[in-house]
């Protein structure tokens, strides 16, 4: 009994082990548009994308997951990136999807970038909270991760919470928590809104743009042919923002929130989106 017991929390302790185990791109994603412009380096460790002229560039996950805790290390692009939007995101497909949004808005050279969110649930989003961030991004490699149960949903950035969307359908929110989403990421011009209203204007002679990604981990349940591949147990299902968590995100609220939603009492005359309503 004890020994048997004992070969199990061993095998546990591997397969915890390998489920996190850094991601290899080629095994996990698929380059899905640019024509040459997204390149999957260094034996699947590395993967870049760029936008020239001609077109920007995209891949997406192999894999579809319910419920994860997915982390991923992007450097954005260097220098004069305005007019370019780097959207690192989760989606399921159709009409009544379910999105969950990471989109960095590049900006002239010693300008901030912005980190625009968002969160979808069965095709209804409009839930935009922006970002700055605590530190240059395209200097190094950041980790930006999604925590996704049927709780809630955490953006982190380097660890620390930047954004939680909670399970609010006793109040009748949709969540998301039905539809299995892909990874999907893309580099493209946006110089017609994102740069400062759309006031700044790509810099071709600057291109090709680069962005990196590396170390992606994924604790997370995949789903294939109607079955998922989780087992109940998983720490990262039940976890919700400890103390630590919660102090931290409220820094970042406070000093680094550039636009919340939830307080634009001018974009919605007739009351605040009901998740806006608790704190
Ligand atoms: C770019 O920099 C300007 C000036 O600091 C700022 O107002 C703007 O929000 C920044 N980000 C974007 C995406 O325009």
């Amino acid at each position: 009994m004890a020994s048997s017991s004992l070969i199990f929390s061993v095998l546990l302790v591997f397969l915890i082990a390998t489920a996190s185990a850094v991601g290899n791109f080629n095994q996990n994603f698929d380059i899905t548009w640019g024509d040459g412009r997204a390149k999957i380096l260094n034996n699947g460790q590395l993967l870049t994308l760029s936008l020239d002229k001609g077109s920007g560039s995209g891949f997406q996950s192999k894999s579809e997951y319910l419920f994860g805790k997915i982390d991923m290390q992007i450097k954005l692009v260097p220098g004069n990136s305005a007019g370019t939007v780097t959207a690192y995101y989760l989606s399921s497909q159709g009409p009544t999807h379910d999105e969950i949004d990471f989109e960095f808005l590049g900006n002239v050279s010693g300008q901030p970038y912005t980190l625009h969110t968002n969160v979808f649930s069965q095709g209804k989003g409009g839930r935009e909270q922006q970002f700055r961030l605590w530190f240059d991004p395209t200097t190094d490699f950041h980790t930006y991760s999604i925590l996704w149960n049927p709780q809630r949903i955490v953006f982190s950035v380097d660890g620390t919470p930047i954004r939680e969307f909670k399970n609010l359908e006793s109040m009748g929110v949709p969540f998301p928590k039905n539809q299995a989403m892909r990874i999907y990421s893309s580099l493209w011009n946006a110089d017609d809104w994102a740069t400062q209203g759309g006031r700044v204007k790509t810099d071709w002679s600057k291109a090709p743009f680069t962005a990196s990604y590396r170390n992606f981990i994924a604790n997370a349940c995949v789903v294939a042919n109607g079955k998922s591949s989780c087992t109940s147990g998983s720490s990262w299902m039940n976890q919700q923002l400890d103390t630590t968590g919660q102090s931290r995100m409220q820094w970042v609220q406070k000093n680094y929130m550039i636009y919340n939603y939830c307080t634009d009492f001018q974009r919605f005359p007739q009351g605040l989106p009901k998740e806006c309503t608790v704190a």
